[in-house]
């Protein structure tokens, strides 16, 4: 298959995309323009709690809910016990830096173009924990400097965390040649790929991460109030998330609970049922198209 699209590939794809009639829409790193499959996806589906009500539409449709978590595992290169959804990246971020535990004279690790407020997170647990933030250097180019990250290793480098692709400007940092370096000294990595998902091929095996969080109405066009954290299976079954709820855990009796399994263990009870379908429906579209392509 050739990697360019055709006249009329593009013109489907704008006919997809009602938005595209009427202005030329390019803020895809705010909230992208939805088509009309997933538009589609989360009305008919509030249509269906409106007719039947929220308990039963979701008994009913159970398997396409459950099938939102292989859609992301798919997209990922990841199983779907290593997902779980949230209502954006941010607290699928949150998610995963909170549950690390810090102590005074720990270092995380992080880019000058580090989301600002990923940055705020490291300042709380600075504060807090007595932790230290250092930052990697910058290469000629502007991207995180792997020899400068390499050199930065010590014993006391609880977590590196960086942003792959920042919300402004065109900057692309090395992702993978963290992975590397992160794996190498068995140092947790999280990785926030909220404008790399839709946009560049993502593979956590490759990339070498053990979190990842991402948002879906960016460049996967998926519905505002959507985003998703992977956490490697092997992280997964010895992190406790920062707060539970009778949804990630199951309390066993007197003083005792049962965390989920899976990634879930992050999440709560209630959620938008509408909204997550319509970001299967948007990963389906954009792994259909090809990410490559895109
Ligand atoms: C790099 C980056 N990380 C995180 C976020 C936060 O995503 P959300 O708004 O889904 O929480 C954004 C949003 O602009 C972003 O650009």
């Amino acid at each position: 298959m050739t990697d360019s699209f055709s006249a009329s590939e593009i013109n489907h794809l704008r006919a997809m995309t009602p938005g595209t009639r009427h202005r030329v829409h390019l803020n895809n790193a705010g909230a992208a323009l939805m088509t009309t499959g997933v538009v589609s996806t989360v009305v008919d589906y509030l249509n269906l709690e409106a007719d039947i009500g929220g308990y039963e539409a979701k008994a009913q449709e159970i398997d396409r809910i459950e099938g939102v978590y292989g859609s992301v595992a798919r997209l990922l290169n990841a199983d779907p016990g290593e997902i779980a959804l949230a209502e954006n990246a941010t607290v699928a971020w949150q998610w995963a830096f909170y549950a690390q535990r810090f102590e005074a004279g720990d270092r995380i690790l992080t880019t000058t173009a580090e989301y600002a407020a990923n940055y705020l997170s490291y300042l709380q647990i600075a504060k807090r924990t007595g932790t230290v933030i250092d930052l990697i250097p910058d290469d000629a180019e502007g991207r995180l400097d792997p020899w400068a990250l390499e050199a930065m290793i010590d014993e006391r480098v609880r977590l590196i965390a960086i942003t792959w692709v920042p919300t402004n400007g065109g900057l692309v940092n090395p992702a993978a040649e963290v992975g590397r370096i992160a794996n190498a000294h068995g140092i947790p990595y999280l990785l926030d790929a909220c404008q790399a998902v839709g946009q560049l091929p993502v593979d956590v095996a490759q990339l070498g991460c053990d979190m990842l969080a991402a948002t879906g109405r960016k460049f996967l066009r998926g519905p505002r109030g959507t985003g998703f954290l992977y956490m490697k299976r092997a992280l997964l079954e010895r992190t406790e998330p920062a707060m539970i709820d009778m949804y990630g855990a199951t309390w066993a009796g007197g003083d005792r609970y049962d965390l989920r399994r899976d990634a879930r263990r992050f999440e709560t009870w209630e959620s938008n049922y509408a909204a997550r379908l319509g970001l299967g429906a948007a990963i389906e579209e954009a792994l259909a198209i090809g990410i490559p392509r895109i």
